[in-house]
């Protein structure tokens, strides 16, 4: 009874809920929550078992009539009714409690944020607002009355009725309690409509801030596409008259689902030229669509419980993948998914945190919100998709739509819809649910006689708990090239089931060129000795953008490598990047990924998988002069790119400019190590939008010339919370490392630090995290910083003190003498009094 959860203990809830009513009245310190729920036994002589934390509860009745104290227990996780006081048919339960949302700083349950009412139950919040049965699969209908003096009051569902003061809302669609919200407060909301493909009409809000308001466009018109396009793609429709979205200012992650009332960090809703980057703009989007498609992949749909998380969230981050690739560039956005997916849970995957898409226990729920089961859940889906083609992946959705809408859905379900429409065995493939770890795949190659076999091994390091393995399915897509760069065999799946296996291709003309893991076909390391030239020909001639851009990137990557290790350095990068930075039919946004250098944590990911340990300072360095090499080497190229590339006229956010302009700011990072900043001081001084501002700024703090625009920026920006961000953010990230402890230090005096806004303290702590040499720093400055905040934040806010504390994930990989600091300061958290649950179980992972 170490407080573990385990999925092998699941049993059905022993009632169902027919119906759950609410009042709702509201008040700072004292916010009475009456609860109606109407409960039917299922099984004879069980008791009623409520979750229930942080309650004051004042009445409790079953029928309408009070029960008497031996009929209940109320315990600090809930509140028990023996089954002595239940009747033997349906009945129903009525609560009255008091709870204090002006307390609640933790921002889970029923809080407050600038004097806003607002709520956050997923995964286990609703259990701070009310005593109830707080788990995925006990789904009801819910009607919500709100008293508060307020002019806006919202809750899920469709509005019913109101007055001055109260207004009541009707959902009709069964849901868990983690989709329930509730907002008050002093909004105004920016409207359109929607009409559906049956001809629905749905009135679109979007509740802001008074003054807010201009800043609602893109993240309307994003919504309206995302209607759309899950209509065209997968044949939903939305299903309420009624679709709002508030954002809210204090929140512990991105954004949130609730049905019909979906709740976003104002971070991902609000957008102006002026405020916004290109990037932001693309996240908006992204995540717009991502809870809106939630409606149907995990509302109409949910999870059985919180272990099948990526049922609905692997699916979801699928889905809206997909979206932006549709909408924008394809390939582009394939590859920013998999540097995304490499930076994040590669990296998750190779340390003491790792643990399976499905996990099978834990402790606290909220932890397990991870690259894993989200990025790696999508990874899995995609997977999915390609082993049985387009065609059988929408029969078995479309059967999965079917025959679980309205249910609470397991791993197991959602496997059983893709055997059942296509008639596939996919019992080996759901080891990737099952099982942690990036598994390796060696490539080796044998060419005689016109018959080319490529001969694949396969193997997954050891993860905490699971020592050993099976073999994966992995669907590796090849293409083979002629060596004058035509296309002799286009892209085919192989499928790789055990643990060495060979594939021939036949009747050959000439050796051929092999692209192999085409668009990222499987989320494994694939381990193959490639020489610089056939790199160099890869990144020039693969039709896959995928792996043209991953040619460059082992080129890159292997000259880091050997850079940082005082090995000797790969020729060939500098010269092979030639062709591409001249290609002009290719797509800006592409070449400018091209240019852009793994991090410092990716290096240092790929020297630990190759058996050594990486040196932080040495890595900097390493990365520091190819940059400067690279720019000498191509000036007058990238010169004339960041003049071709400028773009005239009025900001879009759109993909085309968007690319552009990247390209100019790939260009400008390397040109600043030549010029001296001269070019990003003219562009920071004559900037008109935030993509230009930030990313000239940016060139200048790397370049340690930033103290002027830095003031400048401030000065311009201090009243404005969501571009503040990024003022602590990008100068801790991308100041010289040696400098990142103290500037922190620095800057959590600023007055505007305010410590207790996620955002604000993410963007501090986030920052210094980036940096990846100034966060190890040698004499263990950066962990001591870190370390203190997060014990000062984890009385206040355990959840985001928990998620940061992944900072600390790497730390196994270091040196004894960086160890021996980490482990001081993990140690050190974890030994304070009274550590939440959720920081508790990450440190004792960490330390492992
Ligand atoms: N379910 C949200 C999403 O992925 C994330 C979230 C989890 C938000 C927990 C708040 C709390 O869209
Ligand atoms: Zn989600």
């Amino acid at each position: 009874m170490d407080g573990t959860i385990r999925l092998a203990d699941y049993t059905p809830y022993p009632f169902t809920l027919e119906r759950v009513t609410l009042r709702v009245r509201l008040a700072p310190r004292a916010t009475r929550v009456s609860a109606r729920l109407e409960l039917a036994p299922q099984v004879d002589g069980a008791a009623l078992v409520l979750d229930g934390e942080m309650l004051h509860l004042i009445s409790v009745a079953i029928d309408g009539a009070p029960l008497g104290p031996n009929d209940y227990r109320v315990t600090p996780t809930g509140l028990t009714i023996h089954p002595a006081a239940l009747p033997e048919g349906p009945f129903s339960l009525e609560t009255d409690v008091e709870i204090a949302p002006e307390a609640n700083t933790a921002l889970e349950g029923l809080y407050m944020s600038n004097g806003m009412y607002c709520t956050q139950c997923e995964a286990e919040g609703f259990r701070k607002i009310t005593y109830y049965p707080d788990r995925p699969d006990v789904m009801a209908p819910f009607r919500v009355r709100i008293e508060g003096d307020l002019p806006v009051l919202l809750s899920n569902g469709n509005p019913v009725a109101s007055g001055p003061g109260w207004a009541e809302w009707d959902d009709p669609w069964p849901k868990p309690a983690y989709l329930f919200a509730l907002v008050a407060g002093d909004l105004v909301a920016h409207s359109d409509s929607f009409t559906t493909q049956s001809g629905r009409e749905v009135a679109l809000n979007i509740y802001v801030r008074p003054g807010d308001e201009d800043r609602c466009a893109f993240a309307m018109e994003a919504l309206k596409r995302s209607m759309r396009w899950d209509e065209t793609e997968y044949g939903r429709e939305y299903d309420l008259d009624l679709f709002n979205i508030v954002a809210v200012d204090d929140f512990n992650m991105g954004a949130m689902e609730n049905k019909g009332l979906n709740i976003f960090n104002s971070k991902w809703v609000l957008a102006s030229p002026e405020t916004a980057t290109d990037k932001d703009y693309e996240r908006i989007e992204a995540i717009i669509a991502h809870e809106y498609f939630h409606n149907w992949t995990g509302n109409r749909i949910t999870c059985r419980d919180w272990f099948q998380l990526c049922l609905k969230e692997g699916l979801t981050v699928f889905r809206d993948q997909c979206f932006t690739a549709d909408l924008r560039l394809g390939p582009v956005k394939r590859i920013e998914d998999v540097m995304t997916l490499r930076a994040r849970q590669f990296r998750e995957d190779q340390g003491p945190l790792a643990h399976p898409p499905r996990p099978d226990h834990y402790k606290e729920i909220n932890n397990f919100y991870t690259a894993t089961v989200y990025e790696k859940g999508a990874e899995l889906v995609g997977m999915l998709k390609r082993l049985v083609g387009d065609e059988g992946y929408r029969k078995a959705l479309d059967l999965y739509f079917a025959r679980h809408d309205g249910q609470a859905c397991t791993i197991e379900d959602w496997l059983a819809v893709f055997e059942e429409a296509t008639g596939r065995d996919l019992a080996q493939f759901k080891h990737w649910y099952t099982d942690a770890g990036t598994p390796r795949v060696t490539v080796s190659e044998d060419w005689a006689d016109g018959r080319y076999t490529l001969t694949f091994e396969q193997s997954t390091p050891p993860t905490p708990g699971q020592p050993k393995k099976p073999p994966r399915h992995i669907p590796i897509t090849v293409g083979l090239l002629s060596p004058n760069g035509e296309e002799i065999v286009s892209s085919t799946v192989l499928e790789l089931t055990k643990t060495r296996e060979s594939f021939t291709f036949e009747g050959l003309g000439a050796k051929p060129v092999a692209s192999i893991l085409r668009d990222f076909s499987a989320p494994v390391v694939l381990d193959r000795k490639v020489s610089t030239t056939e790199r160099a020909f890869l990144l020039t001639h693969d039709t896959d953008p995928f792996n043209r851009w991953e040619a460059g990137r082992m080129l890159a990557r292997e000259c880091l490598m050997a850079r940082a290790t005082a090995g000797t350095a790969e020729p060939g990068y500098l010269e092979a990047l030639g062709p591409v930075l001249a290609d002009d039919d290719a797509d800006p946004a592409f070449r400018a990924l091209c240019l852009s250098l793994p991090g410092e944590d990716e290096i240092a990911q790929a020297l630990f998988d190759a058996g050594q340990t990486p040196d932080p300072d040495a890595i900097h360095e390493a990365r520091e002069t190819l940059a400067k090499d690279l720019a000498r080497a191509h000036e007058d190229r990238l010169a004339a790119l960041y003049d071709a590339m400028a773009v005239p006229g009025p900001y879009q956010p759109d993909a085309g400019p968007a690319g552009q302009r990247s390209l100019r700011l790939a260009a400008l990072g390397l040109l600043s190590r030549l010029d001296g900043g001269a070019r990003a001081e003219a562009l920071f001084a004559s900037a008109h939008n935030m993509t230009e501002s930030l990313g000239a700024l940016s060139s200048l703090i790397a370049q340690g010339r930033a103290e002027a625009a830095l003031a400048t920026f401030r000065a311009r920006w201090q009243g404005d919370r969501l571009v503040m961000d990024k003022w602590f953010m990008t100068q801790l990230a991308l100041c010289p490392p040696e400098t990142a402890p103290d500037l922190a230090r620095k800057l959590a005096d600023d007055p505007l630090f305010d410590w207790k806004n996620p955002n604000r303290f993410r963007a501090l702590m986030g920052g210094l995290a980036a940096n990846h040499a100034g966060f190890h720093r040698r004499d263990g400055a950066g962990y001591r910083f870190y370390a203190d905040w997060l014990i000062r934040l984890d009385p206040v806010n355990p959840q985001t003190a928990a998620r940061l504390s992944t900072a600390f994930e790497t730390w196994r990989r270091l040196d004894p003498a960086r160890q021996a600091l980490a482990r001081a300061a993990l140690e050190r958290i974890l030994g304070q009094e009274g550590l939440s649950r959720d920081l508790a179980e990450m440190t004792g992972r960490l330390l492992g």
